[in-house]
């Protein structure tokens, strides 16, 4: 790993839109992970004090090593996202240059930054500069259209990346499709920096297809919506926490942050992630997307935990 991040273990949580909220990061971290990413956070806005955005800054005391991700398209707003106070307590910073959006991409934010290399590695460098002792990354598709990720992985470490994670994919091919496990091995060796590698792992044998591309550590994403103790299950380690309990404590440390209202209809879809997790947890969806109540959610889960194998 890098000197300024050391990390755990190599597994780290990727940053995800409407699901890495502080509950979700802070269990991902019960069950084992080196590090999580909260999801992006917008430059422009921070820079406004937009209070959307702050409220995706919380941060849990128990929560080991979080990476604050930011998106944008211009260096200065984005260094003076690095440098607002709101990311003084995190442990690194990553630049979103995979985001494939439209409304992201038609600003020229996201992975629209992979169409301008100069601009990218302009923003790199201002944010390093920015980011004192904290490491600085890049998260990174193949490409935009085409695949151009030695280019890309040696513009990120030129321009002063400490580590870069590459998603095995480009924009085009959004979140489908196979993922170019060559590519993040060419990605690996053209740079000195550590890659972390990331798409599509979902059990071990995915995680050990990506560890084979000889990359520094591995991002996971989907593989543990509704599963987080997966990370627990490919590291070989016990659960510290029960899945019921840790499904009790994601609530719970929402909770302190957010009010109950707003909680009910942001958890819907985890529970119901959580319920596709269990065998039998299919006919259950209906009822958790139209619950309003977070304890009669806990109840359907709580039903399925005793009686449905995971
Ligand atoms: C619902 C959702 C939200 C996402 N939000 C972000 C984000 O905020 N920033 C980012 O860099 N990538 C985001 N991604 C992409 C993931 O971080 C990851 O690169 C992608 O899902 C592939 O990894 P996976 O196959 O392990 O899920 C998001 C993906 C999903 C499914």
């Amino acid at each position: 790993m890098t000197d300024l991040l050391k990390l755990d273990n190599n597994i780290v949580i990727a940053p995800m839109a409407g699901y890495s909220d502080v509950g979700f990061r802070s269990i991902c971290c019960d069950f084992g992970s080196g590090a999580t990413f909260t999801e992006m956070l917008s430059a422009q806005a921070m820079l406004y004090g937009n209070k959307k955005t702050q409220d995706m800054t919380f941060r849990y005391p128990t929560e080991k090593c979080v990476i604050a991700q930011i998106f944008g398209n211009d260096p200065i707003v984005m260094a003076r996202a690095v440098g607002n106070p709101i990311l003084d307590g995190f442990e690194g910073i990553d630049i979103n240059m995979g985001c494939p959006a439209p409304k992201v991409v038609k600003n020229g934010e996201g992975s629209a930054l992979l169409k301008n290399l100069p601009l990218a590695g302009r923003i790199i460098q201002a944010c390093k500069k920015e980011a004192g002792m904290r490491p600085l990354s890049v998260k990174v598709r193949l490409g935009f259209n085409e695949n151009n990720i030695t280019e890309i992985a040696k513009m990120c470490e030129e321009s002063g990346a400490d580590f870069i994670t590459v998603h095995g994919r480009t924009t085009k091919q959004m979140f489908a499709g196979e993922v170019d496990y060559d590519s993040i091995a060419k990605a690996k060796q053209s740079v000195s920096i550590p890659v972390f590698g990331n798409g599509n792992v979902t059990d071990k044998h995915s995680y050990e297809k990506m560890l084979s591309t000889g990359v520094d550590g591995i991002m996971i994403g989907r593989g543990v919506v509704g599963k987080p103790w997966l990370i627990a299950d490919l590291l070989d380690k016990p659960y510290v926490i029960s899945p019921i309990e840790a499904i009790k404590k994601h609530v719970e440390i929402l909770r302190k942050y957010y009010p109950e209202q707003w909680i009910v209809l942001f958890m819907r879809k985890h529970f119901i992630a959580y319920a596709s997790a269990f065998k039998g947890g299919a006919k259950s969806k209906i009822a958790l997307s139209t619950s309003q109540s977070i304890d009669e959610s806990l109840n359907i889960l709580q039903e399925l935990y005793n009686h449905f194998e995971i």
